[in-house]
Parts: structure tokens; C-alpha cells; sequence
């Protein structure tokens, strides 16, 4: 049984991310390919209790290095329990963030730094990592903008400044091109519509599939 691919989705808030992941199960499933779709944090039953813990709290509730903890025990939960028993029996799982939104929020956004980041991940995952991550990238103010339609100005992720999502974008764009080989960079400013139909492009050229839009 060949293994199956892990693809990532990331980027800042507002950046369409659910829809994409959505759109591209589809597309990949329509190609008959064995598709899980997940998210972090969460992903499995204990990771999604990780999560309820973790994300329900105010901002600021958490110590930042117990942030980094909780957050990658949630991560384990998921690799061992969803996402690698899927690869294993030939699926692709897709994911709506992983182990770079903690090097974005937490290694650069708290201040933990990447390094410490990579040290902690390497512990629970060794050198496991995503075959293609998929950065929708679009302006701090247009993700705001989006985010404040959605869920209304209260939303618990615009506690944190413009300042802070502007250092996050250029933290994902600087891991974008650190780890160029397996990051590409999506226009998400535009509409949906355009934005899966490049994913879709870069998927196909990405693995070699011969599947038609
Ligand atoms: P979501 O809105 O994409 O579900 O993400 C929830 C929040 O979790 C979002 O603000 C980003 C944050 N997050 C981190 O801070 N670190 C991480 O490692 C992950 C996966 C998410």
C-alpha cells in the first residue's frame, strides 16, 4: 500500500482557510482518492478536549510556554490516533493548521522562537512533516475585515492587535521561504472561486496527478 500524502492549509485569520480545505477534499475525492480531513488543534477525541481546554480561556489565560505543551500533546493525539493510521492505509489527509501555526503564533507571535518550537516538535513527530503546505496569504486589514463580517467585532481573535497579525503574516511568509520546498504561496485576497482553482493547479502539478477541473 503506498503511502498517503499530508497537505497543510495555514495563514492568518479570515484567510478562508475552512473553505479551502473543503474545496480541495472535494476536488481530491472526486479524483478517487481516500481523503481525511482534519484540523488542529484538535483532530482526534482527546485533541479536540485539548483544544476545548486551551481555546475557551481569554486571551492571556495560558502561561505561553504551557500554550506551546498543550498545544503539541494535542498534536501527538492527532498524529498517533488520526492522521497516521490514515497515511498508513493510503489516504490524504488534509489539514486545516499544523505544526507552522505554532511556529507562527507561538515561536515568533508569543515570542517562544522557532527553534524552541522545532526542539518540542521534534520530540513528539521526529522529522515528520507536511508534503505540501498551502499559505493563504492576504493583508492584516482585508483578514480583519472578513473575520469582523463572520463573527463580529468581539471575536476572542481580534483581542490581539494589528500589529501582532502583521508580525504572524510576515512570520508565515519568513517559514514560507525558509521551507520553500514544500510551501507554496496563495493570493487569498481573492474570491474563493480563483483561490481553489490555483490550489487545485498547484496540487495536481505538486504530486503529478492527471485529473481535470
Ligand atoms: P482556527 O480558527 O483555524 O481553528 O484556529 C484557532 C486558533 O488557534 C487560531 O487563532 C490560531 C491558533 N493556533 C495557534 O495559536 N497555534 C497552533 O499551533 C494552532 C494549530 C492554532
Amino acid at each position: 500500500m503506498t503511502r498517503g500524502k499530508f497537505i497543510t492549509l495555514e495563514g492568518g485569520e479570515g484567510a478562508g482557510k475552512s473553505t479551502q480545505v473543503k474545496h480541495l477534499a472535494d476536488f481530491l475525492r472526486g479524483a478517487g482518492i481516500d481523503v481525511v480531513l482534519t484540523r488542529e488543534v484538535g483532530g482526534s477525541f482527546s485533541a479536540e478536549a485539548i483544544r476545548d481546554l486551551w481555546l475557551t480561556q481569554a486571551d492571556g489565560h495560558w502561561d505561553a510556554w504551557t500554550e506551546l505543551l498543550l498545544i503539541m500533546a494535542a498534536r501527538r493525539e492527532h498524529l498517533v490516533k488520526t492522521v497516521f493510521p490514515a497515511l498508513d492505509r493510503g489516504a490524504w489527509v488534509i489539514s486545516d493548521r499544523f505544526a507552522d501555526s505554532t511556529r507562527a503564533y507561538q515561536g515568533i507571535g508569543l515570542g517562544l522562537g522557532v527553534d524552541t518550537v522545532n526542539e518540542v516538535y521534534r520530540l513528539i513527530a521526529k522529522d515528520f512533516e507536511p508534503d505540501l503546505t498551502l499559505l493563504l496569504d492576504l493583508p492584516v486589514e482585508i483578514g480583519f475585515a472578513r473575520v469582523t463580517k463572520r463573527c463580529g467585532p468581539d471575536d476572542r481573535y481580534q483581542q490581539k492587535n494589528m500589529d501582532f497579525h502583521q508580525k504572524l503574516r510576515e512570520a508565515y511568509l519568513a517559514l514560507a521561504q525558509k521551507y520553500a520546498q514544500r510551501f507554496r504561496v496563495v493570493d487569498a485576497s481573492r474570491d474563493a472561486n480563483a483561490v481553489a482553482a490555483e490550489i487545485e493547479k498547484i496540487v495536481r502539478g505538486h504530486f503529478g496527478l492527471l485529473i481535470s477541473s
